[in-house]
């Protein structure tokens, strides 16, 4: 659909939306030939599962919006330094109550993520920690995240954020593709330093292990990351899933983060979406499914620019909504094996219900990233990705 045809689109379904609703997360009567709820989870219902992050404590404020999704993420009660930030000690609170809501709301719950370099206490890597101590620690974790979540969680980001950024050719040559050094600060840790690349082996190791022992056979695991539209990172994340499989390790799954800003694409929005399909394709031609886990689209360039504007242009809008549109046509695209042997998109997570959730605002300005605007409204996002 061309951008102009889209924008009347968009215009109409708003204004029946409107007139038809109102008022805070208004869910609209969807043209004829759509599906009628207008949630999109029934949209999607055909192609995969929509989720967004959650924490416990906003559950109740964005009761408005959560219907549209039959997946949730918590966004930081399953990370390490929130179950485990005392050795033993261990708090389930905010973990459980996501789940009880998932429960009560027919909804999965994506598990996030197992072992990464941030969010992670203080003595997992404290100093003089040996390699052999290191591995022990993460199966001990694995094993007892696995066994105390169970089947109440439907996938695990196994390892999140194993891969450096700005990964120039030569490194990509040579098999120089891990995040190492410059890792400092609370609640961060160097596993590549202490353990070198075993660590990503070691995770998906007992994390298979611990699914065969919990009998958790449908729990598929996942190499999450950001970036990975990008060529270099592509490859790189190629080379991971090697790596597993010469040593006959398995892996089930991508998860693309998808934090994007809108700069990146209007730079060349073709080339941006190319891209993006690029890896969509490469990673489902290696049989592994294809989870969008973490998609917002930020509309500020840079993170120290100045508010350029109080509330979000509709020119703006429009432009995020017409990425938005791009990304999830893929999406949609992919949804079944377009080869004997691949595998497909499975789901897609919003990082956040609505723009109030504020994830990557600062003092300065606003980020405007989601598909509901501060006051749970749809915005032209969410009329974008259900016109098709
Ligand atoms: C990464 C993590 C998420 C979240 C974001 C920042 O993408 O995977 O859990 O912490 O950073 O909001």
């Amino acid at each position: 659909m061309s951008l102009i045809k889209k924008i009347a689109r968009a215009a109409v379904v708003a204004a029946a939306c409107a007139l038809a609703l109102g008022g805070a997360g208004c869910v609209q009567s969807a043209p004829p030939g759509e599906q009628s709820s207008g949630l999109l989870k029934d949209v999607y219902g055909d192609y995969f599962t929509v989720g967004t992050a959650v924490q416990s404590r906003t559950l109740n404020k964005y009761s408005d919006v959560l219907p549209h999704f039959n997946s949730v993420t918590a966004e930081t009660e399953m990370k390490w330094s929130r179950l485990e930030r005392q050795q033993g000690a261990y708090d389930y609170s905010g973990a459980d109550a996501v789940i009880r809501w998932a429960e009560e709301h027919d909804a999965a719950v994506r598990g996030h993520c197992l072992v990464w370099y941030k969010s992670l206490p203080g003595w997992v890597l404290a100093e003089g920690t040996t390699k052999s101590q290191a591995l022990a620690r993460m199966q001990t974790h694995i094993d007892e995240t696995m066994r105390r979540f169970g089947d109440s969680v439907y996938c695990w980001d196994v390892v999140n954020e194993a891969i450096k950024d700005s990964l120039a050719s030569w490194q990509l040559e040579s098999g120089d593709i891990w995040r190492t050094g410059n890792i400092s600060g609370g609640d961060t840790g160097d596993w590549y330093a202490v353990c070198g690349e075993d660590y990503v082996k070691q995770a998906f190791i007992y994390a298979d292990e611990a699914r065969t022992k919990y009998g958790l056979d449908d729990v598929e695991l996942f190499y999450n990351d950001y970036a990975l539209n990008s060529a270099n990172k592509r490859e790189a994340c190629v080379q991971l899933v090697e790596m597993l499989r010469e040593d006959d390790i398995p892996i089930d799954g991508i998860g693309m983060q998808g934090h994007y800003k809108l700069s990146d694409y209007l730079a060349d929005p073709q080339k941006f979406i190319e891209g993006f399909e690029e890896s969509v394709k490469t990673f489902t031609g290696l049989g592994l499914d294809v989870h969008v886990t973490e998609l917002d689209i930020r509309v500020y360039e840079n993170d120290g620019d100045p508010p350029a504007f109080d509330s979000l242009p509709l020119s703006v809008e429009l432009q995020q909504a017409e990425m938005y549109a791009d990304i999830f046509e893929v999406l949609r695209e992919y949804s079944i094996p377009w080869k004997d042997g691949a595998g497909c998109v499975t789901n897609v997570t919003v990082w956040g219900a609505a723009d109030d959730s504020a994830a990557w605002d600062t003092e300065a300005h606003k980020e405007y990233p989601l598909l509901f605007d501060e006051e749970h409204r749809p915005k032209e996002a969410y009329y974008s990705i259900i016109s098709f």
